[in-house]
């Protein structure tokens, strides 16, 4: 096993490399089980520095030879490098490596999808290609010479010669390794052009396997929107004569950013709509736009060590959101970013993998491509965009760019930009990248003469390794509105700095009910006790979208946890509240469906162990349901008429305003089928001229117990489509009764299309399980016991999806001291596994805490 003893790095460890690499080229001979790889690199003494430690990593290599300056070495070989004498002045460095593609089940360095090569280095996979000092901080110029007899063989930068048997390329510009690529393979691509606002041509295309052409067209119209996005909003232009994409089935992640040659998931890139929902839609043009944006963030400017993740992470997924908003609803993107971050992101950062948005040390770096690193990572810039105002911000990524063009930066470099840029003592706002945990922000009001005044209070919780914190800058957007519903004060900026801190609005006729936190302005857990009658006043009167939902979310978190905790029946005056805003046609249909999106059973969870009640997932399913229930029954009237309005005419087209109405309509029919049992959903899926709405009925049958029928039907139908069939897997397992989803899982895992070592397939069925929550947490353990023990089959052959799958464990600790227990053999189980990987011996190591 490649970390039999996982070793600790630190941050404050960092020292530069003692050489700089001048220039490196690279031949491949592919073969599937014996692929020869040589290099030739140049080194120089790094004037930086006068450590003059040769240490190359390489990891699971055959090293063939060594030179340097043209007579053979003998270098010392570990298992994760080698260290060699060198001259004191330049030299060239050449190895000859074997390596197996065939065998990596890694998914990491190079491996084999369906036939095709292809690679993934990030974050250090190119140690797993041949010898190089694979750190981010050592950026070089590399020329490539492919050799094998596919038709197709491509890796970075511009085309090279090119002939029987042979392809060459070259990357003018300096790049670490870890974003080196190589594809070969049987493939066809979708082409166009695009013209750079400088004018100069640029041929794009999306590459595939044959068959998979007809779900390129929305990807390569994706990537065209970006790259002229990325013009107009950041004035970044593309910077080679050619931009490949290409789509393979079995990848680790959603895709990778590598220079002039992006490589796709199949799941992040394909689509139909014959095949994909408008979520689908939606998620490819993001991850497209999100990949190509890297080119400057990340790219040109890269990250000095892996501890600056979020640099490049946290930057590029803001970027990427600011692009969605652009090309749709900016506060409907804006809702769903929060309903992700608190889905994923708390949870993360209340638990005990709780880590800085800039980690100040890790055993393995996989682990940490989290939900900290990006989405609170984009959070970060979001606030920091807040605070210093829009034109102040586009002033600091320009000089950003002039700057640290071509350069491996640092957190620090960034913030210097910033402060530099806009004349703001950004120390203490430095604490959001080292400091871990979510901070929880209280607040008082007080009415006196005509001052109104909000007394707020923050305070994080002690998180892993780090038990003091300090009080970190909000910002915090409020508007205040009159009794009769006028806004009075309009969106304005608190700035906090201090741990309790009061901010007074002068003059004001009346007692004002205050609108906090517009927009989500800071990744804050706000604890307030807002009266029913004050969030029912903002769910009807609020202009901030966010916190209108905001309103209605409260109210629904509110009843369904009377509902948990003391058995109240529904909440009558929520249900009529709500019904104003989801009947109220001058609204978007997209808001209106994500009014009706009830509160994970996940979130209430927290909620309630958050307010001292152990959760008991049975009771919180039972809850929702009934609240969907009485929903759909003092509703019977009005859904009718609400599917009618989520009605699409036209021909189908994954747009904003038809994927709103789609929403909306799968709401509806949700509701609905708790009337009529499934009559009609299954009418619904029936008659479906696309995904979207084929599953949203099919989710409906499947939560109405009522989906035998439809689910062999779609099978029959999509056996041959591997996209289609991970819903089909998944939707069952996701949606399924509790009692029934871990079996059905269990059952799903013998299907003869089940593969575990397709990372899509795998998460299909246990990714599903988890998502589950009454069904993976049922009282006997078998959820807990199924996942542990698929975790550790796939940890032999993928540590790294394992790994990260093994997430879906650290909420265990707040659930009763049973099923605590249980969570807890099933992870030592885990823990206990001879040979366990480097990745999941961390993970449950930090889990078990
Ligand atoms: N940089 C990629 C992205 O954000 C993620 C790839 C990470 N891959 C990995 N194996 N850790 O788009
Ligand atoms: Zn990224």
């Amino acid at each position: 096993m490649k970390d039999s003893s996982p070793q600790t790095v630190y941050l404050s460890d960092y020292t530069p490399f003692g050489f700089v690499v001048e220039r490196v080229e690279l031949t491949f001979r592919l073969a599937p089980e014996s692929t020869r790889v040589t290099s030739r690199i140049r080194f120089a003494p790094n004037p930086e520095t006068t450590d003059r430690t040769f240490f190359l990593h390489g990891e699971e290599l055959r090293l063939v030879s060594a030179r340097i300056d043209g007579a053979e070495v003998t270098p010392d070989v570990t298992e994760r490098g080698l260290t060699c004498a060198v001259p004191d002045a330049a030299f060239t460095w050449e190895a000859e490596v074997e390596i197996a593609p065939a065998k990596n089940t890694a998914l990491e360095g190079l491996y084999m999808s369906n036939g095709m090569y292809c690679t993934q280095c990030e974050a250090e996979g190119f140690r797993k290609i041949t010898y190089y000092p694979d750190r981010p901080d050592v950026m070089a110029s590399f020329d490539v010479r492919i050799e094998s007899d596919l038709p197709v063989m491509l890796s970075n930068g511009n085309p090279g010669a090119a002939g029987d048997g042979f392809a060459e390329w070259h990357d003018p510009w300096p790049k670490p390794a870890y974003l080196f690529a190589l594809v070969a393979g049987e493939l066809e691509a979708r082409s166009d052009t695009f013209t750079t606002r400088s004018g100069t041509p640029v041929d794009l295309n999306l590459w595939v396997r044959p068959g998979d052409l007809p779900k390129t067209e929305w990807g390569l119209e994706a990537l065209k929107k970006s790259m002229r996005w990325d013009e107009e909003v950041y004035g970044r232009e593309y910077d080679l004569d050619v931009f490949n994409i290409v789509a393979v089935d079995d990848f680790n992640m959603g895709a990778m950013e590598n220079k002039g040659l992006n490589i796709f998931n199949s799941s992040a890139v394909l689509a139909s709509p014959d095949t994909s929902t408008d979520a689908n839609f939606e998620r490819i043009e993001a991850i497209i736009a999100h990949e190509y944006f890297h080119n400057w963030t990340g790219n040109r400017i890269t990250c000095r060590d892996w501890f600056q993740l979020c640099l490049k992470e946290g930057l590029t997924v803001f970027r990427d959101s600011q692009f969605t908003a652009d090309m749709r609803s900016a506060p409907v993107k804006r809702i769903g970013d929060v309903i992700d971050l608190r889905a994923r992101q708390f949870p993360e950062d209340q638990g005990p993998l709780s880590h800085p948005v800039r980690p100040d040390s890790f055993q393995e770096i996989n682990n940490f491509y989290t939900a900290t690193v990006y989405e609170k990572g984009a959070e970060v810039i979001g606030m920091l965009k807040r605070l210093v105002g829009d034109d102040d911000y586009a002033k600091a990524l320009d000089l950003y760019f002039e700057r640290h063009d071509g350069q491996a930066c640092t957190i620090e470099d960034w913030l210097t930009v910033f402060e530099d840029a806009t004349g703001r003592d950004l120390s203490q706002f430095k604490r959001w990248y080292t400091q871990s945990g979510t901070p929880r922000l209280s607040v008082e009001e007080r009415y006196e003469g005509s001052d109104y005044t909000l007394t707020f209070r923050q305070h994080t919780p002690t998180t892993p390794g780090q038990d003091e914190k300090a009080p970190q800058v909000l910002p915090i957007a409020v508007g205040l509105l009159s009794p009769n519903g006028d806004e009075v004060v309009p969106t304005t900026l608190l700035e906090m700095t201090e741990a309790e801190q009061s901010f007074t609005f002068p003059n004001m006729a009346s007692r004002p009910v205050p609108s906090l936190l517009r927009g989500f302005s800071a990744p804050v857990v706000l604890e307030r006790e807002a009266s029913a009658e004050q969030r029912a006043f903002l769910l009807a009167h609020d202009t901030d979208p966010f916190c209108r939902w905001e309103a209605g979310r409260g109210l629904a978190r509110a009843a369904l946890m009377a509902s948990v905790t003391e058995g109240a029946a529904p909440d009558v005056a929520y249900l009529d509240g709500l019904r104003q805003v989801v009947a109220d046609p001058a609204l978007d249909p997209a808001f209106r469906a994500l009014m009706l999106q009830m509160p994970t059973q996940s979130e209430l969870a927290q909620a309630l162990a958050e307010a001292g009640t152990t959760p008991d997932p049975d009771a919180i399913f039972a809850a929702q349901e009934a609240l969907m229930r009485a929903m759909a029954e003092r509703w019977q009237d009005l859904l009718p008429d609400l599917a009618e309005q989520a009605r699409v005419t036209q021909p189908y087209a994954p747009d904003a305003a038809q994927s709103g109405k789609r929403a909306l309509g799968a709401a509806v029919l949700s509701l609905q089928t708790r009337l009529d049992g499934g009559t009609a959903a299954r009418a619904q899926f029936d008659s479906a001229d696309n995904m979207t709405l084929r599953l949203s009925a099919l989710g409906c049958l499947v939560r109405a117990d009522a989906a035998d029928d439809a689910l062999a039907a779609f099978e029959a139908a999509w056996s041959h489509d591997r996209l289609v069939m991970d819903k089909w897997f998944g939707i069952q397992i996701m949606l399924a009764p509790p009692a029934k989803a871990a079996d059905r899982a269990a059952e799903l895992t013998g299907h003869p299309a089940f593969e575990m070592t397709n990372p899509n397939r795998f998460r299909a069925v246990m990714g599903a399980l988890a998502s589950n929550h009454a069904g993976f947490h049922r009282a006997d353990g078998a959820g807990y016991d199924l996942l542990a023990h698929w975790l550790g089959k796939l940890d032999a052959k993928n540590p790294q999806t394992a790994a990260r799958m093994a997430t879906a464990f650290q909420t265990w600790r707040r659930y009763d001291a049973d099923r605590r227990a249980r969570m807890q053999t099933a992870l030592r189980t885990l823990r206990d596994r001879p040979g366990l990987s480097g990745d999941m011996s961390e993970m449950v190591g930090r889990l078990l805490g």
